[in-house]
C-alpha cells in the first residue's frame, strides 16, 4: 500500500472515442498543497471526479487514503464540485450543520463548528439569513467552509478561487496555508497560475487529459530557459558571443537587450564574462520565470483542445 495521500497509475477516462483523460500518474504526499493545473478542457474536474468515486476510470488505478477511492473514506475527504450549489433555502449555519453531519458529525459540535467558522470568515451576520439573500462570493464562502467544516484529512477543492473578490481569495490562500499547518493535505484545480505558485509544494500541468508536467515549482522553472534583461552600451553581436546566450532580443528601449540563456548556462555566468569582457552594463536583471511562462511553454497548445476533439 502506497504511503501517498492520493495515488494515480494509469488512470484514463474516455467518453466514446473521446479519450479525457489518458494514462494519468502521480502521487500526493500527505500534508502537502497540490496544485492540479490546466488550460479549459484539460481534463482537471474529471480526473478529480474519478478521484471522488463519482465517475468511474475507463483505465487504471487509483488509491485515496488507502482507499480505491474518496467513497470508501468519505468522511475524512472534504470536496468542493466545480459545479456550486447549496440549498437556497437554508441558512449558512444550517447548511454547513448539515454537511458536517453527512460527513460523521455530531449536531452540537457541528453547530459549534459552524458558528466558529462563519465567525472568523467574516459571516457571522450573516449566519442565520437564507443563502439566497447571499452574494454568489459570499455563498461559494458559505460552500467553501461546509468542505472543511468536518476537518477532513484530504481537502480536493475544484476552482476554489474563480468567483471570489481579490480580498476573499487571499483569504481562501491564507486559510489553505492554515489547513496545511495543520497537516491536512490540500489538493486544488485552477487555471490562475499566482495561486498555485504562491501555495504549491508541488503541481501537476494536465494539457488534453494528458500529463504535461508533474513535480515542484523549482523542477517546472528548470525547464525553461532563464532570461537576462539588460542595458548596455555594447552592440548585440557583443552581447550574442558571451558564453551560454543562446539568443538577443532587442528591446524597444535604446541600448535594451533580452538575452535567453542557453539551457543549463546561469546568469551570474554571463555576468562574469560581461565584466571580464568590459561591457559597460546600466542595467542587468536575471528574472525568474514565472509559473505562468512554464504554463504557457507546456501547455501553450492546450488552447486547441476543441480542435484536437473533433479531429479525434
Ligand atoms: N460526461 C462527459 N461526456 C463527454 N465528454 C466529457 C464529459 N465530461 C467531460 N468531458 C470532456 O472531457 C474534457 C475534460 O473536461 P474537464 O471538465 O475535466 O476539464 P477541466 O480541465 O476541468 O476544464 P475547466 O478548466 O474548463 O473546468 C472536455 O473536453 C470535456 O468536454
Ligand atoms: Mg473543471
Amino acid at each position: 500500500m502506497s504511503a501517498s495521500v492520493v495515488a494515480f497509475r494509469g488512470v484514463g477516462k474516455s467518453y466514446g472515442e473521446f479519450r479525457a483523460v489518458e494514462g494519468l500518474s502521480f502521487d500526493v504526499a500527505p500534508g502537502s498543497i497540490y496544485g492540479f493545473l490546466g488550460p479549459n478542457g484539460a481534463g482537471k474536474t474529471t480526473s478529480l471526479r474519478m478521484m471522488l468515486g463519482m465517475i468511474r476510470p475507463s483505465a487504471g488505478t487509483i488509491s485515496v487514503l488507502g482507499s480505491d477511492s474518496a467513497m470508501g473514506v468519505r468522511e475524512r475527504v472534504g470536496y468542493l464540485p466545480e459545479e456550486r450549489g447549496l440549498y437556497r433555502r437554508m441558512t449558512p449555519v444550517e447548511t454547513i450543520v448539515y454537511l458536517a453531519r453527512l460527513k460523521g458529525m455530531e449536531a452540537r459540535p457541528a453547530r459549534a463548528r459552524a458558528l466558529e467558522l462563519l465567525e472568523r470568515f467574516g459571516l457571522a451576520a450573516f449566519g442565520h439569513k437564507k443563502i439566497e439573500t447571499l452574494s454568489k462570493g459570499m455563498a461559494q464562502k458559505v460552500q467553501i467552509l461546509a468542505t472543511i467544516a468536518h476537518a477532513p484529512d484530504l481537502v480536493i477543492l475544484d476552482e476554489p478561487f474563480s468567483g471570489l473578490d481579490p480580498v476573499n481569495q487571499q483569504v481562501l490562500e491564507d486559510l489553505i496555508v492554515d489547513l496545511h499547518r495543520e497537516g491536512r493535505t490540500v489538493l486544488f484545480s485552477t487555471h490562475v497560475m499566482q495561486h498555485a505558485e504562491r501555495l504549491c509544494d508541488r503541481l501537476l500541468l494536465i494539457a488534453r487529459g494528458r500529463l504535461a508536467f508533474e513535480g515542484t515549482l523549482d523542477e517546472a522553472r528548470a525547464r525553461l530557459p532563464r532570461t537576462i534583461r539588460l542595458k548596455t552600451s555594447s552592440d548585440a553581436a557583443s552581447l550574442a558571443a558571451l558564453p551560454g546566450v543562446a539568443r538577443v532580443v532587442p528591446d524597444e528601449a535604446p541600448g535594451a537587450f533580452e538575452l535567453m540563456l542557453a539551457p543549463g548556462a546561469d546568469g551570474e555566468g554571463v555576468l562574469r564574462a560581461c565584466f571580464e569582457r568590459g561591457l559597460a552594463l546600466a542595467r542587468f536583471d536575471m528574472g525568474e520565470p514565472a509559473l505562468h511562462d512554464i504554463f504557457v511553454a507546456l501547455v501553450g497548445e492546450g488552447a486547441q483542445v476543441a480542435d484536437a476533439r473533433e479531429t479525434a
